[in-house]
């Protein structure tokens, strides 16, 4: 199996002082769909953000189907779509001017272009609300529409940090069905992070649990689940942290 991340011994301080990362390392595999577990502040966003060449870590490597994100980010970003924990911009366009951008500055051809604009526009699902400015939609509809213009791409590797943060029960059921979908359909590599312990178990092949900047455990749910003799994985969380807070 080809590995398509490969983190190894991150490090990251910010300014302060403040350690998010302390040697963390893990793998993905292509084709998998890794989710990124752990308490607030763990250091999930920061390692979705190196990963995505888009913060430099201290010290450590990652690479990316085998392509150094330190040396080489162009070439990464080509392979890559991220969606970020919150993001916002381009409010003054529609939803519908929004995706043709991102079109545009995707894809050369135009049929590669109509491609792209139509599945995001299923992915997005906004109803009439695609042809009004994005600064009155809600937040979920600003988080489905940003989703629809990470993976319409297909990507390789899609990072997804707290894909459906803000989306209702039904929203939420939908969107993983397209994660899924675009991951088993089209080959898309997944890492994503998720505090919805259903969401992850839905979706992770394998999962990681991230603790104060280190992984603390790995392995598919089922796994975590024996080891920690949990039923679920919110009992697997507690567990985990439990034991990383005891030390
Ligand atoms: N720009 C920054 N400057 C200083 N410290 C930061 C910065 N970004 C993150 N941190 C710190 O790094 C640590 C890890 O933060 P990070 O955002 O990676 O956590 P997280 O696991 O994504 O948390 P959450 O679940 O709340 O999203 C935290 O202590 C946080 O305060
Ligand atoms: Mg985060």
């Amino acid at each position: 199996m080809e590995i398509a991340i490969d983190v190894r011994d991150l490090v990251k301080i910010y300014p302060g002082n403040i350690v998010a990362l302390r040697g963390l390392s893990f793998k993905v595999f292509e084709g998998e769909v890794y989710g990124l577990i752990g308490p607030n502040g763990a250091g999930k966003t920061t390692t979705l953000r190196i990963i995505a060449t888009l913060l430099r870590p201290t010290s450590g490597n990652v690479r990316v189907f085998g392509m150094n994100v330190l040396l080489d980010p162009i070439r990464v970003r080509k392979q890559i779509a991220y969606l970020p924990e919150d993001a916002g911009g381009y409010k003054r366009l529609s939803g519908r001017e929004f995706i043709e951008l991102m079109a545009r500055i995707r894809f050369k051809e135009s049929r590669d272009r109509e491609e792209y604009i139509g599945n995001a526009m299923k992915i997005a699902d906004l109803g009439d609300a695609v042809d009004r400015k994005i600064e009155g939609y809600s937040k979920g509809m600003k988080r489905r529409l940003l989703l629809a213009t990470v993976l319409a791409a297909r990507p390789r590797l899609a990072i997804l940090d707290e894909p459906t943060s803000g989306l209702d029960v039904l929203q939420s059921l939908k969107v993983r069905e397209v994660i899924k979908s675009y991951n088993k359909n089209y080959g898309v590599t997944v890492l994503l992070s998720s505090h919805n312990m259903l969401e992850i178990e839905f979706l992770s092949d394998r999962v990681g649990m991230i603790f104060k900047g280190n992984l603390l455990a790995e392995g598919s749910p089922k796994k975590l689940k024996e080891l920690s003799e949990a039923s679920n994985l919110e009992e697997v969380f507690k567990f985990f942290v439990g034991k990383g807070a005891a030390g």
